[in-house]
């Protein structure tokens, strides 16, 4: 890592800064102690975790793209909540140094890594982040972008308020982040980049018509991200991953004010018999970005239970 003298050429609204205050100067920043740390036994997903590979054990095999630094650090946009929550634990698990981007702070209790605050909408704030990611660690191995929102709405009845609004953050979010992580990935040497679609993103519902474009379209740009790293020859793969019905407070926010969509028959689609948990999907994400997954690119991954199959 570089000292923070040489660091001054970063544009932020400060000079003289520590590693640790070039990511204060984003804004709110929860500090972590790596006590903290997860271990695995601590919240219950052990069971979700047996059996698969650790990241470290990955890096022995293999130093492609993706979490090959021995000290990988790791974005994780919407980290306070659901999937992205579980993602921050399951990254700080496996040793990365996890940054937890979202609108609000994660629970006292959930805190793995650090904390700023970001609204994915706002791509200057995007830059502002990577820029104290940089300045504090030099580096970035890896992105999840999983901050998004659920409303219902048919192609009639939907808002052009709320389609904007489901845009900004499902889709635009997601091209904001990764357009404002590529550079400093590509000056990592690489990294994996997983961006959280949906079924949605594969198969439509009349409720919900400006979510299902805006994860279709999170699909196709995750392609599109994937075909000009690579046609650069830049390291960098880009994947999606199209969860079914996660158990999550997106859903339980989203089922108290539907009256289009009915809980029992969403849950009802998922042949596997349950919702899927948070951790599960997290295990998904981890791997894609872990040196395990060095050929995947360009590809969609769903972790339905069998919806649509
Ligand atoms: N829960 C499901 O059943 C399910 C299924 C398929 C896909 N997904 C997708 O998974 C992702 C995570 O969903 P979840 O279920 O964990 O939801 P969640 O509500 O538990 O977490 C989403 C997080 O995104 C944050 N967020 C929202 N708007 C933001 C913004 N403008 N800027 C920064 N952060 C913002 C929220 O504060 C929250 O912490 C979403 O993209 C969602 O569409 C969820």
């Amino acid at each position: 890592m570089r000292s923070s003298k040489q660091q001054s050429s970063i544009q932020m609204n400060y000079i003289e800064f520590s590693p640790q205050d070039a990511l204060r100067a984003c804004g709110p920043v929860a500090q972590i102690s790596e006590t903290h740390l997860l271990h695995e036994e601590a919240d219950g997903c052990e069971t979700a975790m047996k059996g698969r590979p650790t990241v470290a054990v990955a890096q022995s095999r293999s130093r492609e793209n993706g979490l090959s630094s021995t000290s990988p650090v790791v974005i994780v946009a919407g980290g306070s909540s659901g999937i992205g929550l579980a993602c921050c634990r399951r990254f700080s698990a496996e040793g990365a140094k996890v940054i937890s981007c979202d609108l609000r702070q994660p629970a006292a209790d959930q805190r793995w890594g650090e904390w700023i605050e970001l609204d994915v909408t706002d791509p200057d704030r995007w830059r502002t982040v990577v820029e104290g990611v940089s300045a504090m660690y030099g580096r970035l191995d890896a992105l999840v972008n999983s901050a998004g929102v659920l409303f219902e709405g048919t192609v009639e009845s939907t808002s052009l308020e709320l389609w904007r609004r489901i845009m900004a953050v499902n889709l635009y979010g997601t091209f904001f982040g990764c357009q404002a992580v590529l550079p400093l990935m590509r000056q990592s040497g690489g990294g994996a980049i997983v961006n959280v679609s949906s079924v949605s993103g594969i198969k439509a519902e009349a409720e919900l018509a400006a979510y299902d474009a805006s994860k279709g379209a999170v699909r196709l740009l995750s392609k599109e991200v994937a075909l000009f790293c690579a046609r650069r020859g830049d390291p960098i793969r880009c994947n999606s991953v199209h969860p079914g019905v996660v158990d999550t407070p997106m859903l339980t926010g989203f089922f108290a004010e539907a009256t289009l969509s009915s809980e029992q028959e969403w849950n009802r689609a998922q042949p596997i018999g349950r919702r899927i948990g948070p951790d599960e999907v997290a295990n998904l994400i981890v791997w894609l970005c872990s040196p395990d997954a060095s050929f995947l690119t360009g590809a969609e991954y769903v972790i339905d239970g069998g919806a649509t199959a």
